[in-house]
């Protein structure tokens, strides 16, 4: 059985990240989609927050499993047994900061975790959660960056 990681902040999850999973879906038999619980950021949904609303925003695609995860990466592949960890690529700068990780963790793994890159889709390359969350904190409308049930947990995030 072939599968791959997922990894991510996902803080939220936002259309680029789904349509990324719809598709790697379609090439694995099985992805778990993984949050990492990073200690070094202060988000704005916990992780438990943030795996029900993958959990949610995922639940018609059979061969998706959610989960989180504490630590490095590679030791988090290596228990689950895989070793494939998939990565969205939006644009020249998330190449430069991609191939840093993709190297450092195949290096760091001897060679048991490598990285595949999927091109975001054109209509989302614009996107990210940062942005997602600095327009919401103002009220602006996310509604093409997020499925609906998500946006209204945003905007209450911020007393919306
Ligand atoms: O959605 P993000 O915040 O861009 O995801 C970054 C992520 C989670 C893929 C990356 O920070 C990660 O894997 N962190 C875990 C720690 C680790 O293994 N770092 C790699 C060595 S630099």
């Amino acid at each position: 059985m072939k599968s791959a990681i997922y990894p991510g902040s996902f803080d939220p999850v936002t259309f680029g990240h789904l349509d990324v999973i719809k598709r790697t879906a379609n090439i694995f038999d099985e992805l778990t989609v993984s949050v990492l619980d990073n200690h070094l950021k202060t988000p704005l949904f916990s992780v438990e927050e943030r795996v029900k609303i993958l959990q949610e925003a995922t639940k018609d695609i059979p061969n998706v499993k959610i989960d989180s995860f504490k630590g490095l990466l590679i030791d988090y592949a290596k228990k689950k047994g895989v070793h494939v960890a998939v990565r969205g690529l939006r644009a020249i700068t998330d190449f430069e900061y991609e191939l840093q990780i993709a190297q450092t963790n195949h290096k760091l793994s001897g060679g048991e975790l490598d990285t595949m890159f999927l091109t975001t889709s054109l209509e989302y390359a614009y996107l990210s959660s940062s942005s997602v969350k600095e327009i919401a904190s103002f009220n602006g409308d996310i509604s093409m960056c997020v499925p609906e049930f998500i946006a209204k947990l945003v905007y209450e995030k911020y007393g919306f």
